[in-house]
């Protein structure tokens, strides 16, 4: 009888779906997990550095980038701009620059956990300056 070979076809074809799913799951996961895990690593950052970084980036990245970070010289800084580029190619574009274009090295200001702290924060929103 053909029948019943063929539902375990088909089961063993859902279950193969299941597995992909499962692992297509685990490596969303792992993406997921990065930014968590600077998330927490940033909040370990003591706050007055914290304000130091967020006048920095608004008004040092802003005389590029633009004050409200929408643009200018250096391209629009907000999450829709950045969300689709790799977390380290970002926080190495602002660690080392980009040689070549106006954007440059910030290594000799700020250590590469700070870097990754302005990376978070700009993919989340960037917070304005508290006086
Ligand atoms: C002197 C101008 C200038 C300053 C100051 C500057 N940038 Fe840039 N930045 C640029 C330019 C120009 C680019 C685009 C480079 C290219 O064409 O790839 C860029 C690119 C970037 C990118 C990559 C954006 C993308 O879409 O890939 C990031 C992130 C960035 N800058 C962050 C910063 C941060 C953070 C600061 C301050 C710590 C900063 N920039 C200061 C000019 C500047």
């Amino acid at each position: 009888m053909g029948f019943p070979d063929k539902q375990r076809g088909r089961r063993s074809i859902f279950f193969g779906k299941a597995v992909g799913l499962g692992s297509a799951a685990l490596i969303l996961g792992g993406v997921n997990g990065g930014p968590l895990a600077l998330a927490e690593d940033a909040a370990s950052l003591a706050p007055e550095r914290a304000r130091e970084l967020v006048r920095m980036v608004r008004q040092d990245c802003g005389s590029c980038h633009g004050l409200t970070l929408r643009g200018g010289l250096g391209p629009a800084l907000l999450p829709e701009n950045l969300s689709a580029r790799p977390l380290p190619a970002l926080k190495y574009t602002i660690l080392f620059g980009r040689p070549g274009t106006a954007m440059p090295p910030w290594q000799p200001f700020m250590t590469e956990a700070e870097a990754e702290w302005i990376v978070v924060q700009l993919l989340r929103g960037f917070p304005e300056e508290s006086q």
